[in-house]
């Protein structure tokens, strides 16, 4: 507990809190091969049809595993493979999974293992498979094409759906991933509209841990293709400040995203992608592609970040190392260097760095970011029905793609379930976190529901 006399800056998260406390992989323990993620060590530990692709990006991260059935339970080896697999890949996709026999009970399971998930606040998730379902009913072609939202486990508070497939009551679409300055538009207003955010983050990185992981089940993701480009979108889209956006008093620094640093403001929106792919940029190549001595630097950096709207003017806060290593796997990467990431969504002020002013620490980030997104660290994952992904939140930024909102067509439908864990993975199940913890850091408890864990192979 901090007295009233001691500093109300909060010391930074250790990396035990963000990563877990093994230093070294997990899976050394259980193999003595020379690289115990080799293929034959998983084909060992999940069968002879289990396979390994990749990399997926250019900057050689990614691995796609076939063969792993994630409704499984799984032993601590294989859980132990598959947590040292994100360390070093920074993402994970394991294809084919047959949405008929996967429930999202199994999904919260698997996920348990890579951290604490972390509980979404009931009025966001009240009532959104009914609202899904009502809309897919709306735009549902025949029969045989019906989709519907799987059932959430009712222990379950993890699960948020990230779709497009919105209903729409007396013309007016509900909103079900909302933004604070969306409303509710019309139909008519966004029929034929892309919401395009180009909002490059890590997921929670306003809290002193942010999320260790974030992982997708795709149920449906768009399959419309526009004759004439080949892709979703057809044509590349326009970024809609205004209706996303636009914020009834901006302080003099926080135009943001549109109106500062030009070549940033370019880098952000350069190769969004046009199948709804998740842009990704990969902040471990971009630490290592910087000179020795600025790595030297960057390491020695501290920030002071905010968690709510006027911790600046209190001076409350909390320290936060700029770069960020991995126990595990040993790699280092920048962490988050956005400026005022949180600022539009939630008036949270943007960190500052030690022995800065705000205006250099601006400066600083934005030129940190810029080099983060160049080309050459960029990957968009394009989605596939029955893949769960999951991506190292620490090791990467990520940027929600343009998507078509109001449609009216089951192939424009996008349909994800979507969980966030932070703190220690878990070789064995349930999880044994400390409650104390989980308050300070999830802002809310999690136990691995019984009926999660007890729940078949399906
Ligand atoms: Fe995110």
């Amino acid at each position: 507990m901090t007295g009233p006399s001691s500093n109300p800056v909060r010391a930074a998260a250790t990396a035990e809190e963000v990563f877990g406390a093994r230093q070294g992989l997990f899976s050394r323990a259980y193999t003595r091969d020379e690289d115990p993620l080799n293929e034959a060590r998983l084909k060992e530990l999940f069968g002879p049809q289990a396979a390994m692709e990749g990399p997926l990006a250019p900057t050689g991260i990614g691995r796609r595993f076939h063969g792993v059935d994630v409704a499984q339970r799984l032993r601590a080896e294989q859980a132990a493979y598959l947590i040292d697999a994100l360390s070093m890949h920074s993402i994970v996709v394991f294809s084919g999974q047959d949405l008929g026999r996967v429930s999202l009970a199994h999904f919260e399971r698997f996920a348990n293992h890579f951290g604490a998930p972390q509980p979404v606040p009931k009025r966001v998730t009240d009532g959104v498979r009914d609202a899904v379902n009502e809309a897919l009913a709306q735009i549902a072609g025949s029969e045989d094409e019906r989709l519907e939202h799987l059932p959430i486990p009712a222990e379950s508070s993890a699960i948020y759906t990230v779709t497009n497939v919105e209903p729409v009551t007396e013309g007016s679409v509900r909103v079900l991933t909302p933004r604070p300055r969306t409303g509710s538009p019309t139909r008519q207003d966004i029929s034929d509209k892309v919401r395009c955010e180009v909002l490059w983050h890590t997921d929670q990185d306003h809290e002193r841990i942010a999320c260790n992981t974030t992982m997708f089940l795709v149920h449906k993701h768009p399959a419309a293709r526009d004759s004439a480009s080949g892709n979703w979108l057809g044509s590349y889209p326009e970024v809609d400040y205004d209706t996303f956006y636009r914020h009834p008093d901006l302080p003099e620094g926080m135009e943001h995203f549109h109106t500062t640093d030009a070549r940033l403001v370019r880098l952000r929106q350069r190769n969004l992608p046009l199948n709804a792919e998740t842009a990704f940029a990969d902040t471990v190549a971009a630490f290592e592609a910087l000179p020795g001595a600025e790595r030297d630097r960057l390491e020695k950096i501290r920030m002071v970040k905010y968690e709510r709207p006027g911790d600046d003017v209190e001076g409350r806060g909390y320290y936060c190392p700029l770069i960020r290593t991995n126990p595990r796997s040993g790699r280092r990467m920048i962490y988050s260097p956005v400026y005022g990431s949180r600022f539009v969504l939630q008036d949270i002020p943007p960190p500052r760095i030690e022995g800065m002013s705000k205006a250099e620490t601006k400066v600083f980030l934005d030129e940190l970011e810029a080099h983060c997104l160049q080309a050459r660290f960029r990957y968009n994952h394009l989605h596939a029905e029955g893949d769960l992904v999951i991506w190292d939140d620490y090791a990467l930024l990520h940027c929600l793609p343009p998507v078509k909102i109001g449609i009216t067509d089951l192939e424009d439908a996008r349909l994800y379930y979507r969980i966030a864990t932070k703190g220690e993975p878990a070789l064995t199940l349930p999880r044994r976190d400390d409650r104390e913890w989980l308050l300070e850091n999830l802002n809310d408890t999690y136990t691995s529901p019984a009926e999660i864990l007890e729940v078949g192979s399906g």
